[in-house]
């Protein structure tokens, strides 16, 4: 009787100086579906620092000629890389949610993510603007351009497997840099998808390489390495701190994007059915697993125990299940620690005397679902702005109804955390709503709208602990991967003394 067939294991391999190439400790971690931890997607590398050594080397060596390609040329192959992306959308977002397991819809914006942003900066190729001045001296020129900085070491999560490392890797290259890039462990899949689309686009060998492994062994590495120039890190405050500190050591440049405690406000004359819609997308979408997710909802008073059980009710009617099923609503947390985190932070909401449990929280553990990571969606309400739940970003499905008196009241509690990536408010007043952006102290304000979907050319990012001042997104990521060189022309043939003369 024939055996069956060995299972196949796709090993995947480094991506270095346009070779595939196997890691040096010849490990490698496997990256199972969220969903259903018996699907194995592949294995991927466990690189080490010999490894991120060999593609740093390598990316210095190209870009030295990458940066010499004119920049027009660098976004004709951006473009062409975004029609591939286009090609490949459908097959590369279910591949996203297998690895990932956000639901398809929602993979599908991923993937669209990473096109708008290709496109949008690809554009950029023949702007690059820099800009031209008057000199405080007679007969002399002033003007300044924006040059490449050199290897930039990209680090990614894996929450948004492909639009995050687009958002990097796209302005990095149209600005004529090299990249080494380590995608998230958990979702290594969709980094090589984005990372193969540039290269069938023609990004020349070397200039884009990825190490993948873990944080503690490639991305320690790599903003330890003297000859990576730029970090740019998104992921949690904690880890995101560590990694400043150690570009800090080595004057690296340093874009960082962690973590966030984002806030939906519902005035007491605000739609409160537009305002479910928007607290159920961005409380559970992408299974609250967003930085922009709204975790804390600030009602009124007034309506708040109406909206409460409205909003229980919906809640409690979301179909969890595998994102690649069309009925599905929410798909499973990332991994086994994202569910004992969730868990362990709905075990404090529940221990607060005050703050009132009304539905989810537990971990499903039958049929099929017991294979993935799922948890139901959980709302707290009567939540004191000061609790952990109110405070800590959770990163699930999680959400936490807090009681305010008025606007003012609202904005306190909005700004009473040490993040500040998103916030909204659903009111009918347009005054209040202009208030409400003025004093809310985050990067993103939505009115009549979630704290999540933002746009790729519009700059993202926030204020506090959540960033350290760097913006992705918009024409303000080219801040992040280009240096101003200011140039004088000094044609007076004399010696002309600037703040003397
Ligand atoms: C993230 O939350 O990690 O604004 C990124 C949004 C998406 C990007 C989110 N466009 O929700």
């Amino acid at each position: 009787m024939a055996k069956p067939a060995a299972k196949v294991r796709p090993e995947y391999r480094n991506y270095i100086g346009g070779e595939w190439i196997v890691p040096q400790s010849g490990n490698y971690i496997e990256n199972r579906n969220p969903a259903d931890t018996r699907e194995l997607i592949g294995s991927f590398p466990a690189s080490n620092s010999s490894d991120v050594d060999r593609a740093v080397q390598v990316a210095a060596e190209a870009f030295q000629r990458w940066r010499k390609v004119p920049a027009p040329r660098r976004a004709e192959i951006l473009f062409k890389a975004g029609e591939i992306l286009i090609q490949r959308k459908e097959e590369f977002a279910r591949d996203m949610t297998r690895e990932m397991g956000k639901v398809l819809a929602e993979a599908r914006g991923d993937v669209q993510e990473a096109i708008d942003m290709t496109y949008f900066i690809a554009g950029e190729g023949r702007r690059l603007h820099g800009f031209t001045t008057k000199a405080e001296l007679p007969n002399k020129y002033a003007m300044c351009t924006r040059e490449p900085i050199g290897v930039c070491a990209l680090i990614t999560p894996w929450n948004f497997p492909m639009a995050i490392p687009s958002w990097k890797i796209v302005p990095a290259l149209v600005c004529g840099n090299a990249v080494v890039i380590k995608p998230a462990e958990d979702t290594p899949l969709s980094t090589y998808n984005l990372v193969s689309a540039l290269t069938d686009a023609g990004i020349p060998p070397g200039v884009l390489n990825i190490v993948a492994g873990r944080g503690e062994e490639v991305g320690k590495a790599l903003v330890e390495h003297p000859k990576v120039r730029l970090v740019s890190f998104t992921g949690s405050t904690e880890v995101g701190r560590i990694v400043g500190q150690s570009c800090a050591a080595t004057d690296k440049i340093c874009s960082l994007e962690m973590g966030g405690k984002n806030a939906i406000m519902i005035m007491e004359d605000a739609d409160l059915d537009l305002a479910l819609e928007g607290v159920l997308w961005g409380g559970f979408g992408t299974t609250g697993q967003r930085c922009t997710a709204a975790s804390r909802v600030i009602v009124h008073r007034k309506v708040a125990k109406k909206f409460t059980s409205m909003l229980t009710d919906r809640a409690k009617r979301l179909r969890l299940g595998p994102g690649l099923n069309e009925k599905t609503d929410v798909g499973p947390v990332i991994n086994q620690d994202a569910v004992e985190k969730t868990l362990e932070y709905i075990e404090i909401g529940r221990r607060e005397d005050k703050a009132k449990m009304n539905c989810g929280g537990h971990r499903v553990e039958k049929g099929d679902l017991k294979y993935g990571y799922f948890i139901e969606p959980a709302v707290f309400s009567e939540v004191e702005p000061q609790m952990r739940i109110a405070q800590e970003e959770i990163f699930g499905p999680v959400v936490s109804v807090i009681d305010c008196r008025d606007l003012d009241h609202a904005i306190e509690i909005v700004n009473g955390v040490k993040y500040g990536l998103s916030a909204s408010i659903y009111t009918r007043d347009t005054n209040r709503a202009f208030r409400a952006m003025e004093e809310v102290q985050t990067g993103i304000f939505y009115v009549n709208a979630s704290t999540i979907g933002a746009e790729v050319h519009l700059p993202f990012g926030g204020t506090k602990s959540t960033g350290n001042g760097h913006r992705e997104g918009g024409t303000q990521v080219l801040d992040i991967f280009s240096e101003w060189k200011a140039v004088y022309v000094d044609y007076s043939g004399k010696l002309q003394r600037a703040q003397i003369d």
